[in-house]
């Protein structure tokens, strides 16, 4: 009997404790969440639904509680109570052989009697211990399960054994019929050939999701690509050494990342060789030197989390000197779409042209300035290359580029303009900056 409620018991408390980690996981991703997004939530004035929502997710984790906690208000009220009867049991029994008048000696002591009562006391207490610690034990299970489903996700992007190259490149990129899905079948990317010489620069463009960002990631291996090759100094990535390969390139992504920490410390990254003089030189080269020194404490300036209080523009900046002081053999860059004053627009546009100078640059490109700086614009449409050249070259053509530049930039546009209402204009399409549109 006593098996019996313990076995159901630890079902039962296991269950109920896989929930509770489940629910409080929950909790934490939304809560998280919504500290980030705060700003959004109030914006789009969601307190109310977010409220609500948190307020179900809370609820679930209570009830989760009250079903773990539902076994342990039965079990250990059974366990005494299965120990009550025992003693009852032993006291009627055993009274009965006390008093009885049995022959001498099948008579049970007094003495005997109590000591077996305390006895049985000596059972129950290491049952009600074991389950108080299975309680612990439970716990620590439950969680560790969750931890250790993580750590064996297999991982899919490994270095080689024997890797054919490492160290650093002289730039030479080439995609040969590259085919890549992020899932399935469902390509992003449909054979797309390119090549790259060292020291040259290509500007992507294309309108949104043409698989321009893919083409960064693919670079940088963060995912393998299907069908055909990617070739980095006539190595494809595969046979790379991981390591040394990313360590060629330096990134300035969409949405510029800063940790908190210090300016020089978003600088430096982490690399200890980097010198507090060549952190000054990277943020005097991109011109970035002016508004830190601005800065309360200049380079020892807190950057908060996510460089909250720092200006989009600013960010850029750092992340420009982060670049530069890494001095990577290629240079990847995606540019931000969001448009900024005119001013620190100049600042960046001179930032890129010094980051990029003698180095292999592919640059997801918007603005119009750093487009025709390239030596190569590739055109992308649904994943395929649509035309490949100089901004002349395509332009001569007359093809897909030659529209989208209309569109945007040229005096002929106005013919284009004219039909739109009044005052859209200028909302469409920020000054200076290529938005692709289907
Ligand atoms: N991690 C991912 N998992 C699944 N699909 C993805 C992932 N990242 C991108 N995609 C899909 O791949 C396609 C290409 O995305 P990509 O980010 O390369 O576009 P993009 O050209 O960089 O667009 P944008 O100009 O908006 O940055 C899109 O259809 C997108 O939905
Ligand atoms: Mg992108």
């Amino acid at each position: 009997m006593l098996w019996a409620a313990t076995t159901w018991f630890r079902k039962g408390a296991r269950k109920g404790y896989d929930m509770v980690r489940t629910r409080i996981a929950r909790i934490n991703a939304f809560l998280q969440e919504h500290f980030a997004g705060a700003q959004t939530v109030q914006i789009f004035n969601a307190e109310t639904k977010s409220l609500r929502k948190f307020q179900e997710i809370n609820a679930d984790y209570r009830e989760a509680n009250i079903d773990t906690i539902f076994y342990y208000a039965v079990f250990f009220p059974l366990v005494d109570f299965i120990g009550a009867v025992g003693i009852a049991l032993i006291i009627w029994y055993g009274g009965y052989r006390v008093m009885s008048n049995t022959p001498a000696h099948t008579v049970l002591t007094l003495g005997a009697l109590v000591a077996f009562i305390q006895y049985s006391g000596f059972l129950f207490q290491p049952i009600r211990d074991i389950s108080d610690k299975y309680n612990v034990l439970q716990a620590a299970v439950v969680a560790s399960h969750r931890i250790f489903r993580t750590l064996d996700l297999p991982i899919a992007i490994t270095s080689p054994e024997k890797p054919l190259k490492s160290g650093r490149v002289t730039g030479h990129i080439e995609f040969e019929n590259v085919w890549f899905a992020y899932k399935d079948d469902d390509w992003v990317l449909k054979d797309v050939s390119f090549k790259v010489e060292p020291g040259q620069s290509i500007a992507l463009v294309g309108h949104t999701g043409s698989g321009k960002t893919t083409i960064t990631n693919l670079l940088m291996r963060f995912y393998d690509v299907q069908r055909g090759r990617i070739l980095l100094d006539g190595v494809d990535l595969r046979e790379w050494d991981l390591k040394s390969l990313r360590e060629n390139f330096a990134v300035v992504l969409q949405d510029i990342f800063l940790f908190s920490g210090t300016v020089a410390g978003n600088i430096r990254l982490g690399r200890a060789d980097i010198s507090d003089e060549r952190v000054r030189w990277a943020a005097g080269e991109v011109r970035a030197e002016p508004f830190i020194m601005r800065l309360k404490n200049g380079y020892e300036a807190e950057v908060k989390e996510r460089g909250a209080g720092l200006s989009v523009g600013q960010k850029q900046l750092i992340s420009f000197a982060r670049a530069l002081a890494f001095d990577p053999a290629i240079l990847i860059l995606d540019e931000a779409t969001s448009s900024i004053d005119t001013e620190t627009e100049q600042l960046i546009q001179q930032a890129i042209e010094r980051v990029m100078r003698n180095r292999t640059s592919i640059v997801v490109a918007h603005r119009l300035s750093t487009i025709q700086r390239a030596d190569q614009i590739i055109v992308l449409h649904h994943g395929e290359i649509r035309e490949q050249g100089t901004h002349q070259e395509l332009l001569a053509i007359r093809g897909l580029y030659w529209r989208l530049y209309k569109l945007q930039y040229a005096d002929g546009s106005r013919t284009e303009r004219a039909s739109l209402p009044d005052g859209e204009e200028s909302n469409i399409r920020p000054a200076g900056q290529m938005q692709f549109s289907e």
